[in-house]
């Protein structure tokens, strides 16, 4: 298939845009301005490097100059809580916004995306939504056929990603999850908050015993290129793994993603949970199906260069 065709800019183009502190490494623009141009739209999604002491600033200018949306990456996610006129549930149940949506009333009161405007209406405001943890299970169904509900899981990293991917996965119903963090304190930190959360999960911290179901890296170890495996082999063998996923995409393959894929384990990388958060995003803005595909190639060509 050809790459779609984008629409020159002219008066009549909208703009989103990706915020972040640093944001020159952004994925994003390729991934949503494929996905723009796949709808057919005559939107751009720009990255736009914003200090966190501006990033109310820049959300306000972002509504007053009728942008569509945003999104929000590192370290942006949690400040915007405060910052966004409506949270939506999601973000209120993870504590975290990484999209916006600039809504409109329209004449029977009733607030709707900026795009489904014909004239730009009078008043205004933002939404906050969160697309991560859904992208996480979504992911791992996808690209891993792997049903969270009644699954047993070793998570990786209790920081801000690994947090969210506990509370994410007690919440589909996770039987059993160990948790594993260099700091052991903010393990026990959300093996608390479970819980008190989600009773229905039993969780331990420290490595399991017994086969499991899943691995799940969560921490930043392998970002760079001379990074150690974040899991330690000497206390869990990946032989008694089935599926291993690593949140890390920028590699192709991580050294854990390469001890797991020797052991016989399925596995797969993070692209897919940057993809279907970016698609979810595009759905709210567009209120139409994201071209997932198209999407996909873009991010892959992007990051990869194939
Ligand atoms: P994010 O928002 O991406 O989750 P974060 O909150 O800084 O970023 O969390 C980074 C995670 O990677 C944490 O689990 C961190 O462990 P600590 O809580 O002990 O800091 C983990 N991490 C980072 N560098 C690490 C290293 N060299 N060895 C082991 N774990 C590491």
């Amino acid at each position: 298939m050809s790459e779609p065709f984008s629409q020159p800019i002219d008066a009549a183009t909208r703009y989103c845009a990706v915020f972040g502190h640093p944001v020159k490494h952004s994925a994003s623009p390729a991934m949503q301005n494929a996905g723009i141009a796949g709808l057919g739209l005559n939107w751009r999604y720009l990255a736009l490097e914003v200090h966190p002491d501006e990033l109310r600033r820049a959300i306000d200018g972002a509504k007053a100059m009728k942008f569509i949306g945003l999104n929000l990456t590192v370290p942006h996610k949690l400040l915007a809580v405060d910052m966004v006129d409506v949270l939506d549930e999601s973000a209120q149940v993870w504590g975290a916004v990484n999209t916006v949506r600039f809504e409109g009333r329209d004449d029977r009161g009733e607030w709707r995306p900026l795009d489904q405007f014909e004239i730009v209406p009078g008043e205004t405001r933002s939404q906050g939504f969160n697309t991560d943890a859904d992208a996480i299970t979504h992911s791992l169904r996808e690209d891993l056929e792997l049903e969270t509900r009644g699954a047993k899981v070793l998570l990786l990293g209790a920081g801000g990603a690994g947090r969210v991917a506990a509370l994410k996965l007690a919440a589909d119903g996770v039987a059993e999850l160990w948790l594993v963090n260099r700091t052991k304190e903010k393990a026990e930190a959300v093996a608390a908050e479970i819980r008190q959360r989600h009773s229905g999960t039993s969780v331990n911290v420290g490595y399991p015993k017994a086969d499991i179901d899943l691995v799940l890296n969560a921490t930043s170890l392998g970002l760079k290129n001379d990074d150690a495996s974040p899991l330690d082999e000497k206390e869990f063998s990946l032989r008694g793994a089935r599926v291993v996923y690593d949140m890390i995409y920028r590699s192709d393959e991580t050294p854990l993603l390469k001890s797991a894929t020797a052991a016989g384990c399925r596995t797969a990388n993070g692209l897919g949970m940057l993809l279907y958060q970016g698609a979810t995003a595009l759905e709210l803005w567009s209120d139409r199906p994201a071209p997932i595909e198209i999407m996909r190639r873009a991010l892959e060509k992007n990051v990869y260069g194939h």
